[in-house]
């Protein structure tokens, strides 16, 4: 898959026409505000666009998991004013995303306006991806723009179906998102090599395999990497560890020695008595751990090693967290080489694309966050494309996409 075949809104004339867009508004709210509004800010460039050039702008997303039923405290309502704030616009919000409630909103509309539509995940057509859902759907618009790669990896009636019946289109944050992973994985500059975190081999095993064949370094931090320490027949004292995974885990490193990926293991660790901030701790080598201990993160030892690995790569591709970031001391790995990595990508040395659940939080934590050269805004989707799948909104994009049946 390739953005090359992708229609962006370089070759759309919005100007009078209704134009589903669809974001991905599903935020992280605690205690009833938004903790964090990148999402928001980063979808603001394609509905300004749309809505400066004359288009009638109809967002629609899903916000939470309401089950395919109304849940009045996953209303998009509070999310649309955020929007409204941060895009310094009016915009509607109607309380329904199909029917009549829907219909008669778009019929009001003039060009320029933006209207947010209610959680479509409130109907549970959403999910099903069910056609008459698509149906309504695109039946409120001319065009479809998908901006939402990060619920691209869901093949739902916002994100997939309605792309059968209306001519589509990605949106800027989908063509910059999408750039950023080809630039980093289907046609990277060399050395490409990839930092692969977390705490579990087997969720992240189709990752790990997909990542051997494309990159010529892999390094394992984590819990995970206890895993591979096991594997290799260490013993990782009373660390997490999968002891179900280790033959699987021996046929990566097999696989990743037949393939010439440079396989980087840590080769010492910090190790304490409790999973605890501040719990007592000592570096030890990997071949040292004392039982009754766990490991909770890499050693200064790896931590040079790795980022001395860093320092001749081109491109650096980062998913997951090297130790316990969240419990201090044992964010001291995760922190040096993101550090190192933000240093050389300033420096012009180094292209650095990150994402992926915790990896945000980790790079924020270390305050590199915004050194990245792209750091996405996906999950899931960013797991899934790192594990070589096709994204199903993705494709309708492409040239599967192009042929769209009338309603
Ligand atoms: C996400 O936040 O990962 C996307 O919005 C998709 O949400 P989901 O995991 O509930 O499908
Ligand atoms: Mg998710």
């Amino acid at each position: 898959m390739t953005t090359r075949s992708f229609r962006t809104l370089d070759t759309l004339d919005p100007r009078g026409k209704k134009i589903l867009l669809r974001a991905d508004l599903n935020v992280p709210v605690r205690d009833g505000t938004i903790s964090d509004l990148t999402r928001i800010e980063r979808l603001t460039p394609t509905i300004r666009e749309l809505a400066d050039k004359g288009g009638r702008v109809i967002v629609v997303s899903h916000f939470d998991r309401p089950k395919g039923k109304p849940v009045p405290e996953m209303s998009l309502a509070p999310i649309s004013e955020a929007l409204a704030r941060v895009l310094g616009k009016k915009i509607t919000f109607v309380p329904d995303c199909v029917g009549a409630v829907a219909q008669n909103a778009v019929a009001a509309m003039t060009d320029g306006d933006v209207i947010v539509l209610e959680n479509t995940r409130f109907y549970p057509g959403e999910e099903q991806n069910d056609p008459e859902m698509a149906k309504s759907l695109a039946s409120l618009a001319d065009i479809y723009v998908n901006d939402a790669f990060s619920a691209a990896h869901r093949a739902h009636a916002s994100t997939e179906g309605v792309a059968h019946h209306l001519p589509s289109f990605a949106g800027r944050l989908m063509e910059i998102e999408l750039g950023a992973l080809e630039a980093a994985l289907e046609n990277p500059q060399r050395p490409v090599g990839a930092i692969v975190g977390g705490a579990k081999v087997s969720t992240k095993l189709d990752l790990l395999n997909n990542m051997i064949e494309k990159v010529d370094m892999l390094a394992v931090g984590g819990a995970m990497a206890n895993t591979f320490l096991a594997a290799q027949g260490l013993s990782v004292g009373k660390s997490l560890k999968e002891a179900d995974m280790l033959d699987t885990a021996k046929s990566i490193m097999t696989k990743a020695k037949q393939r010439g990926c440079d396989l980087i293991l840590p080769t010492d660790v910090v190790v304490a008595s409790d999973f605890m901030a501040g719990a007592p701790s000592e570096i030890v080598p990997v071949t040292d751990i004392p039982d009754g201990w766990m490991a909770l993160d890499i050693g200064p030892e790896t931590v040079a090693l790795l980022n001395k690995k860093l320092g001749k790569l081109k491109t650096l591709v980062w998913n997951g967290p090297l130790g316990v970031f969240e419990m201090p001391p044992f964010d001291t790995g995760t922190n040096a080489v993101a550090q190192e990595a933000a240093r050389l990508t300033k420096a012009g040395q180094l292209k650095t694309v990150a994402g992926g659940g915790d990896t945000v939080s980790a790079l924020r934590h270390a305050h590199v966050l915004h050194d990245m050269s792209y750091v996405s805004t996906a999950g899931g989707a960013f797991l899934e494309w790192l594990e070589g799948k096709l994204l199903p909104g993705v494709v309708m994009l492409g040239e599967a996409g192009h042929d769209v049946a009338p309603l």
